[in-house]
């Protein structure tokens, strides 16, 4: 006997220290312009020194059992997809469920960089699926800003920090529809951040940051996303037109773009937010799913594509239909996650807005 699966509840956090594209002028040979340009960002969130993931992913996954009005007591999986955890070991998923109260919870963490989230929503579905478990809390977010050359003007301005949460249930509705994974090891030196077993005692420090061949990324993810995204909505019976919202992993802007380009999407069906926050990584389809969640611009029976791609090469997909609540609001997460301004989609994004911050 199989089961319905369904998303009941999401949340998100993001540090609330802004850092606009202008204060990397003074860092590096860089303008806000070619940052606007090139990849849609003029801003991100980056955590204090102190802050750790389970620091964002504790508030995000609160957020997201009050959403799907689920007791802690009654998770019984807590995952987490990041590349950045707190440590090595325990997991974040350990740290996070104890600290949030899933008391029954396995827990542990899944690494497949920038498809973290959607890989591990499509691991809760399988145990939920089968019977296994009820309830399963899928986390996805990283804190990169640790893990930059900040001298690097090819990755410092990209990458950012986030986290959310998703709680999945065994469900009387058809929500998760259809899903895809894959990996191709073949593209394992296109984003790497070297630092594991095979790093020496000894290293040295470049071992410990992102390392990145940009523009063959690029190239993979505009010739790969528009096919996995065919893919996944033909397995639910659907084409990439019918879905009412489509949240791709927020790398670049004109990446969205592009591939929505050639699907020949609406741009209303993509929801963006990589211009106010960046590449999170695991973070990124969480947080603007969160965040739609909460603008109440997910509707109970609209049809979302979740599609995320990145080092590895990995990637993951899943066609859902929407069956959370509008969720209530709540004063004391806007205030610690900053302005809420719409999502905007990719035509919505005209110029760069230049305002002074802190320095880095
Ligand atoms: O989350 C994991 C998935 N990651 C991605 O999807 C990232 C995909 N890649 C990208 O988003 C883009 O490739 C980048 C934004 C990283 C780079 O944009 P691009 O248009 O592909 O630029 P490029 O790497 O081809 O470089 C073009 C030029 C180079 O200068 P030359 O060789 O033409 O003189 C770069 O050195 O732009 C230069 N450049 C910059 N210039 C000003 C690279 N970064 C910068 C910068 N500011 N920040």
């Amino acid at each position: 006997m199989t089961f319905e699966v369904a998303i009941t509840g999401v949340g998100y956090r993001v540090p609330e220290r802004v850092v606009k594209n202008d204060e990397f002028e003074a860092r590096m040979e860089t303008t806000d312009q070619w940052i606007s340009e090139r990849t849609g960002i003029r801003e991100r969130r980056i955590a204090d020194p102190e802050v750790a993931l389970s620091d964002l992913a504790i508030p995000s996954c609160r957020q997201a059992l009050d959403h799907a009005g689920i007791d802690p007591k009654d998770v019984d999986l807590v995952i987490c997809g990041t590349s950045t955890p707190d440590m090595l070991m325990p997991s974040t998923a350990a740290i996070t469920a104890h600290a949030v109260g899933c008391t029954r919870a396995a827990a542990f963490d899944l690494e497949a960089a920038c498809s973290g989230f959607v890989y591990a929503v499509v691991v809760a579905e399988q145990f939920i699926r089968n019977g296994t478990y009820r309830n399963v809390l899928v986390i996805g977010g990283d804190i990169l800003s640790k893990f930059i050359n900040w001298d690097d003007r090819g990755t410092a301005i990209l990458f950012a920090d986030g986290a959310g949460a998703a709680v999945l249930s065994r469900s009387d509705r058809r929500g998760v529809l259809a899903s895809t994974l894959g990996a191709d090891g073949s593209g394992q030196d296109l984003i790497q951040i070297p630092l594991g077993s095979r790093t020496p005692p000894t290293a040295d420090k470049t071992l410990h940051v992102v390392h990145m061949k940009g523009r063959e990324v690029y190239k993979w993810a505009v010739d790969n996303v528009p096919k996995i995204l065919t893919q996944v909505a033909g397995a639910a019976d659907l084409t990439p037109a019918d879905f009412d919202h489509v949240i791709l992993h927020q790398a670049n802007l004109r990446i969205i773009e592009a591939v929505s380009k050639r699907l020949g999407l609406r741009s209303d069906q993509m929801i963006v937010n990589v211009d106010r926050m960046a590449n999170t990584s695991a973070g990124t389809i969480p947080i603007a799913l969160g965040e739609a969640a909460e603008q109440g611009r997910l509707k109970p029976g609209d049809r979302l594509c979740l599609l995320g791609f990145g080092s590895g090469l990995t990637w993951a997909a899943t066609a859902l239909t929407w069956t959370a609540p509008v969720p209530r609001p709540a004063p004391a997460r806007t205030a610690t996650t900053g302005h809420h301004e719409p999502s905007v989609t990719a035509s919505d994004l005209a110029g760069p807005g230049v305002v002074p911050s802190r320095s880095l």
